[in-house]
């Protein structure tokens, strides 16, 4: 493990390599414990560099055996090796010379998943970020492009199946049982994006035949038996490689496609060169196991992966500064085809609301950083979602800026003329710029501001000049090393509504640019007029959320329910409703805080109702409307002196008051919506189960018994229905018969399945209030738990810290020291995973202060400790400081 040194490496540092590595070889010889690397590298001394300049290799925990220039072997008094670096002075003075290198490794002890390791008997690789320097030295950094011959030798018997990037080139039979492949990828990349699987796994096979004509094999392995599960995978796959065609003019380049399921992964997925190495949880789904929301992730991350091919692949990062680069604009992507397969606004209210739940935190707390940051100490923090959600969001408002067709042509010159490079973000603004013609300066602040910008509105009707004026002021709170920012320019996309929701057309705009339906806000306070309007408007502002921003106006009360009745966009729609509530779900928590009931009015009622049973309406829209907050997004909107038990309460009374105002027709309702005929994982059928459960938790507490959920769960022929009926029955009647039944029939059924016992895991780590912390300590020692597998440990721990708000924010703070302790036993395996598990206590601040003293003594307990990971030790000084 790589201990904290303290070296922080910062943007402006950036220069370029000294050397450069044309051609890499790379001869793997497999073996459990001691797997042996010879590297041949083609090396030549950039032109300007010095004829002495050293040669110096990135290494981690490495263990070099022999080295040789040009064939000869290396005297000692020419270079220094430490597990970290590698250092060779008085080379060639031609600058051109072949370096072999031999390093051994034990992949099966690496347990932090990063370089060469073994998951359930498979060996893997995972190379980004600095993987790659811990299977030989190398210039370990994206911007250096090599072409790489992989040879891979292993035991035919333990690995029948030898996998890398690129086309498969030989392969053939060795003595004592071994065997070998050669793999050749044309396309010149970066080290992190070097991929090598090795082992013994089923396979599922198709193929896509690319506009031009280019055959391509397509393989999907998994392990032996579950290759059924794999199919959807594959389906999703060949989805995305059309509609990129399609949509944005991209084919695939080799002659194969492989992606390899793995059950031991710290991210989703990887991008690797034509060998995608996945999470087992994004790629197996049938209806018994799978939820409807594994269908969808799995269609997101198949596509994520795949779209990766051009934007991070063909044209990569200058530097791990310009991540959002790749990763921004590949979650763009990967929403856009969502949206396209599935409904544009229920997808889009799904990412504003996973946006608000996880971005908005990190941009008010301590790890607040810009899409772009300037300064890192482990780049494996600044794998985020500012840098990939906000990231998406930066490059949809290029969209919503210029327009679709200078968007595309925009995308059309980066793909021209970047492809083959390692790019920047000024690079990528500058297409957008050429395409169009505008001047992008002011906006590109958005890669470099962190935090939220609020819009604070205020509007002005004058019925005898029949103008309507918007004032907007926007202001960004300080956030690290950023006390004050500059004024954005944020799109605002926007319609005034007049009686029933019609859209009134302004006869001219004055003020500040307004161009179609988006106001351009530019200035720090801007006002925006509109004439020929002849009745005092409702405004229905951000719509499609057109700017990651957050929005105080003047809006009543009644225009917010007006909006919520007739807006036809359905994400302002959905927004305004969400405002009424939280309005209500806030003040409520203060009440039950300070001891008093809370209160309800029937307007929202009424309001929820009519959502509930209006058959024009979605029925996903109408289940993301009739879900109440959360109790995170409550806290999110309090903001400051945070006590969940309060929150929890306020909840409560509300769903329940909702439960018991439309108890018979949500009776009818849920009846109505059963399934007929076999599951299918489409969006409309997905919809209308996600409707009918979230009728089953209000009908579950409008008749306060387990009954209905029991029921549901012992009949369900699907996982998205049992797995919502268990929720319903930890969450509302945890300790009761029924639901300890419940837990135990799912562990029957489930139990040699750990994939889909994480659900199992996730559901009791979710049990409100202060029990929860007993049954997470009690699950660590279940015999399919372990601290060394992360979705384990995330179903576990991560839902429990992340997840539970009144489980683990105990006003005893028993909660925060058992984390606490459990963060440290997982930084000395796994660092990477332990440093974004600490992230669930980024918004200590807010809580109330005896809970925030108990997380301030938690997070300086493990500040103290010595020989922390750089990765910990990164978090806890930023939450603290
Ligand atoms: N590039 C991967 C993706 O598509 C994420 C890999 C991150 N890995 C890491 N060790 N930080 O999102
Ligand atoms: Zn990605």
């Amino acid at each position: 493990m790589r201990t904290d040194t303290g070296q922080v490496f910062h943007l402006e540092d950036y220069k370029p390599t000294d050397f450069l590595i044309p051609e890499t070889h790379l001869d793997f010889a497999l073996h459990p414990e001691r797997s042996i690397v010879k590297s041949t590298l083609r090396i030549e001394r950039r032109q300007g560099t010095a004829a002495d300049a050293p040669l110096v290799l990135d290494g981690d925990e490495l263990n070099l055996v022999d080295i040789r220039i040009d064939g000869a072997p290396l005297g000692d008094n020419t270079y220094v090796a430490t597990p970290d670096r590698l250092e060779i002075r008085g080379l060639p003075e031609s600058g051109a010379f072949t370096l072999e290198l031999t390093t051994e490794i034990n992949p099966s002890t690496n347990r932090q998943l990063t370089g060469l390791y073994r998951s359930s008997n498979v060996y893997c690789t995972q190379c980004e970020a600095e993987g790659f320097r811990r299977i030989t030295y190398f210039l370990d950094r994206p911007d250096l492009l090599s072409v790489y011959t992989v040879r891979i030798e292993a035991e035919r018997s333990e690995a029948p199946l030898l996998l890398s990037n690129g086309n498969p080139k030989d392969k053939g039979t060795l003595t004592n049982g071994r065997h070998f492949a050669v793999w050749h990828d044309p396309h010149p990349k970066p080290a992190y994006l070097f991929a090598l699987v090795a082992g013994d796994l089923g396979l599922i096979k198709d193929t896509f035949t690319t506009a031009s004509g280019r055959h391509v094999d397509l393989g999907i392995y998994v392990e032996h038996g579950k290759e059924p599960r794999a199919l959807y995978a594959m389906d999703a796959l060949k989805r995305s490689m059309k509609w990129d065609e399609e949509v944005f003019g991209r084919e695939y380049d080799l002659d194969v496609f492989n992606v390899v399921a793995v059950s031991d992964f710290n991210m989703g997925a990887m991008e690797n060169k034509g060998l995608n190495v996945f999470n087992d949880k994004y790629v197996l789904a049938d209806p018994d196991t799978a939820t409807d929301t594994d269908y969808a992730g799995i269609e997101a991350v198949i596509a994520h992966e795949y779209f990766h091919n051009w934007t991070g692949n063909r044209i990569t990062c200058r530097d791990w500064f310009q991540l959002c680069l790749k990763e921004g604009l590949t979650v763009y992507r990967d929403h856009e085809f969502s949206a396209d397969m599935r409904s544009r606004p229920v997808k889009r209210i799904a990412e504003v609301k996973g946006l608000k739940a996880h971005q908005f935190p990190e941009d008010a707390g301590p790890l607040a950083h810009p899409v772009r940051p300037r300064q890192f100490r482990e780049i494996n923090n600044f794998y985020t979602s500012t840098v990939y959600e906000k990231g998406s969001e930066v490059v949809r408002m290029i969209r919503t800026i210029l327009g679709p067709e200078l968007f595309r042509k925009g995308m059309d010159l980066y793909f021209e003329r970047h492809d083959g490079d390692a790019a920047t973000i000024e690079d990528f603004i500058k297409v957008f710029e050429d395409a169009s013609g505008e001047d992008l300066s002011q906006f590109a602040f958005w890669y470099d501001q962190a935090g939220t910008p609020n819009l604070a509105i205020t509007y002005d009707y004058d019925p005898a000049t029949k103008t309507f004026e918007i004032e907007i002021e926007q202001s960004i709170k300080p956030t690290p090393g950023q006390p004050s920012k500059k004024p954005m320019h944020i799109p605002v996309q926007f319609a005034l509504l007049g009686a029933k929701g019609r859209e009134l057309k302004p006869r001219s705009a004055k003020g500040g640019l307004v161009k179609d339906d988006v106001i351009h806000l530019r200035k720090r306070k801007e006002r925006f007029s509109f004439s020929g309007i002849s009745e005092r408007p409702v405004p229905s502002l951000l719509r499609g959320f057109s700017a990651p921003v957050t929005l105080t106006s003047e809006l009543t009360r009644s225009d917010l329910v007006f909006l919520a009745r007739n807006d036809g966009d359905e994400v302002t729609r959905w927004q305004a409703l969400t405002q009424l509530l939280n309005a209500k779900l806030t003040s409520n928590s203060k009440r039950v805080r300070g001891g008093k009931p809370a209160t309800i009015e029937n307007s929202s009622i009424k309001l929820l109702g009519e959502i509930a049973f209006n058959p024009a309406l979605d029925e996903a829209f109408r289940a993301l409307s009739l879900s109440i907050p959360s109790e995170s997004d409550i806290a999110r909107e309090l903001g400051a002196n945070i006590d969940p038990d309060a929150i929890l309460g306020s909840r409560d009374a509300l769903v329940s008051a909702v439960a018991k105002a439309h108890a018979e027709r949500f009776a009818e309702l849920y009846d109505d919506l059963d399934q007929t005929g076999p599951f299918q994982p489409d969006a409309a059928s997905a919809g209308r189960r996600a409707l009918r459960n979230v009728l089953l938790d209000y009908r579950s507490v409008a008749q306060g018994t387990p009954k209905l959920a029991a029921a549901q769960f012992k009949h369900a022929d699907n996982m998205t229905d049992r797995a919502a009926a268990l929720g319903v029955l930890v969450q509302r009647f945890g300790g009761t018969d029924a639901t300890c039944e419940a837990l135990r029939a799912f562990e029957e059924r489930f139990g040699n399945d750990p994939l889909v016992m994480d659900k199992w895991f996730v559901v009791q780590a979710m049990q409100p209030g202060s029990e929860a912390l007993g049954k997470v300590r009690g699950l660590m020692t279940h015999k399919l738990f372990s601290l060394d597998n992360p979705n384990r440990t995330r179903a576990l721990i991560g839902a429990f810290s992340s997840g539970n708000q009144t489980g683990f924010n105990r006003a005893d703070g028993h909660g925060y020291r058992f984390f606490a302790e459990t963060v440290l036993t997982i930084d000395k395996k796994n660092p990477q995973l332990a440093a974004r598990l600490l992230t669930a206590m980024r918004s200590w601040r807010s809580f109330e202060p005896v809970r925030r003293e108990h997380a301030r003594e938690a997070l300086a307990t493990i500040a103290t400790v010595t020989g922390l990971s750089t990765d910990v030790r990164d978090i806890v000084e930023r939450t603290l400081a």
